[in-house]
């Protein structure tokens, strides 16, 4: 899925619609951005209102669950799930993201 460079400011989310699906960016800074489902796989809260990123993790601050942000697996908390997580890469003006 290619779609152009949203403007963002660093630290912002922004759920988008592509290709019929919902995806959280977060834009890190430079040309990092990172990919999750919009709702966390515990009980659904949102995670553009809920999530924070603190290094290498995803935190939904609903009840505290930490995924990681390389894989989604989850690592402290309460959800026994992971979370999709989508690669992303720039190429000039473009955000490709993949599954
Ligand atoms: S809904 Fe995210 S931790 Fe419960």
């Amino acid at each position: 899925m290619i779609l152009e460079k949203p403007n963002l400011k660093i630290g912002e989310k922004k759920k988008i619609s592509i290709d019929g699906k919902e995806i959280l960016l977060i834009y890190l800074g430079a040309d990092r951005y990172l990919g999750f489902e919009p709702y966390c796989p515990h009980l659904g809260c949102d995670l553009e209102k809920y999530g924070v990123i603190i290094r290498e993790e995803l935190i939904c601050q609903c009840h505290f669950s930490h995924f990681s942000i390389k894989d989604g697996k989850p690592i402290k908390g309460t959800s026994k799930k992971p979370i999709k997580v989508y690669k992303i890469s720039v190429d000039k003006n473009k955000l490709i993201i993949e599954e």
